[in-house]
């Protein structure tokens, strides 16, 4: 496990861009998994620019984490549609090889286990792209979530209905359930990149990296992995208690 913190947000998703594109370039047909939410937002815009200076997206295929159940692609909600306007649409990617899972699907369990085939059948995710909730959720795997969870329909917490709900006109509106890679699907990835910016995660971020492994910390289940990295502003990293290597 690695730990950076930065100085501001720019600069981390600067640092990830990097690690992003120069993976791209040296593996044109990388799988990428992929968050949405707000943190993932300047890491995206640095893919952009990437691509727009010669870095080729057209051999990569990607999956993202999550999807709204009951929310069609082509709702401004959806997971999809935040896809295609803030990354897909700015990247020359072939959108047959961009993957969400699907929230309408008529028989939903059969939709997660395809999608957990699709993405074994793709080769397995080379980097993971995650984010982080304030109850240290990772994609919507909520707390309690096993840690050898896979693709499955989950119940989002209120905490999360809440934060969520900055996207939506009233907390009302936000989807009670989602479809979610689990947390063994996550850990499966070869290399795990977190993300993670402002004061509201430092302590779910505590409980990930320096507290003993528990399904009421999702995101703790990454000290099973052997190639995660964390990028952090101070903020997130302001309650970590050890000696961390600053960038
Ligand atoms: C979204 C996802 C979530 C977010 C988390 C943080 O696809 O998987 O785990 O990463 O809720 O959200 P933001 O970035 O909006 O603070």
């Amino acid at each position: 496990m690695t730990i950076k913190i930065f100085t501001s947000e720019q600069e981390a998703a600067r640092a990830v861009g990097e690690c992003v594109n120069s993976f791209v370039r040296a593996n044109p047909r990388a799988v990428l998994g992929l968050a949405t939410g707000s943190t993932p937002l300047p890491l995206y815009a640095e893919m952009a620019k990437a691509c727009a200076a010669g870095v080729d997206y057209s051999g990569v295929t990607t999956f993202n984490l999550d999807e709204y159940l009951g929310v069609p692609p082509d709702s401004e909600h959806s997971y999809r549609y935040f896809m295609e306007k803030n990354l897909f649409s700015q990247i020359n990617i072939n959108p047959a090889n961009t993957f969400v899972p699907d929230g309408t699907a008529t028989d939903p369990e059969r939709a997660c286990a395809e999608y957990e085939q699709r993405i074994r059948d793709a080769g397995g995710i080379d980097i993971q792209i995650l984010g982080i909730g304030g109850n240290g959720h990772i994609g919507f795997n909520e707390p309690p979530s096993a840690f050898d969870s896979r693709t499955r329909i989950v119940n989002l917490t209120a905490q999360t209905i809440q934060d969520n709900s900055r996207f939506f006109s009233s907390p009302e509106e936000v989807p009670r359930q989602a479809i979610s890679m689990g947390v063994a699907t996550i850990l499966d990835a070869k290399r795990i990149i977190l993300i993670s910016y402002g004061r509201a995660k430092a302590e779910a971020l505590r409980g990930a990296i320096e507290g003993s492994p528990d399904p009421m910390n999702p995101a703790s289940a990454l000290q099973g992995h052997p190639q995660v990295n964390f990028y952090l502003d101070e903020a997130s990293a302001s309650a970590l208690t050890k000696q961390h290597k600053t960038n």
